[in-house]
């Protein structure tokens, strides 16, 4: 390994996942460093967890800009300047273009909370439960131009209990998540999963 892979974690709001991110990435062996965290939401919880761990951390609120192009022309920008090599999504709620998605083809990882291909896009929990689904979990995956159908880097099961609503569901997808999330996230960094 030649040196810690730079992340930035692309957040929407409370940023547990990028939470985990940056525990991992603290074991001096951890093949990937946590340098930036972005969010197109300036209120976003997880901004102020990342500075008080020393990280930079950039609001680019996807509202100051005419379209979808310049919002992401502004986010490429900011990732160059802090030399960043590897994205990681974590509750990152816009959806990227193709032309964005090809810029960072391979380099680009983002976490679903549910077991793709079954449900992709949002309410993930509310499906699953309507479907009376006996499991359900999350996924990493490479991100592609289409919406949550990238390559598969890791996923983790959890069941649904009898009694469950999407709240207690989530939470516990969410631990699950917590769990997959710094090992997905190292396998590519270290270069043992690539595209
Ligand atoms: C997580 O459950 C993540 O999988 C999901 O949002 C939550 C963010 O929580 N992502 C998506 O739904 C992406 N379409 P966090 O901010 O605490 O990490």
């Amino acid at each position: 390994m030649t040196g810690r892979r730079r992340t930035a974690v692309l957040i929407s709001g409370r940023g547990s996942n990028m939470q985990a991110l940056v525990a991992a990435a603290r074991a001096p062996d951890y093949p990937a460093e946590i340098a930036l965290v972005v969010s197109n939401r300036p209120d976003a919880a997880g901004l102020g967890y990342a500075r008080e761990q020393g990280i930079e951390a950039v609001a680019i609120d996807h509202k100051a800009f005419a379209d979808r192009a310049t919002f992401e022309n502004a986010l490429d920008t900011v990732l160059h300047k802090h030399d960043i090599d590897l994205i990681a999504c974590a509750g990152f709620m816009r959806i990227l273009s193709a032309a964005f998605v090809e810029k960072w083809l391979g380099r680009l990882l983002n976490i679903h909370p549910s077991l793709l291909p079954a449900y992709r896009g949002l309410d993930t929990h509310e499906r699953a439960l309507a479907d009376g689904a006996s499991e359900h979990g999350c996924t990493v995956h490479f991100m592609v131009a289409e919406l949550d159908a990238g390559p598969i880097v890791a996923q983790a099961r959890v069941p649904v209990l009898p009694g469950d609503d999407a709240a207690t569901l989530a939470a516990r997808v969410l631990i699950a998540e917590h769990e997959i999330y710094p090992q997905a996230l190292a396998s590519i960094a270290s270069g043992e999963i690539a595209l």
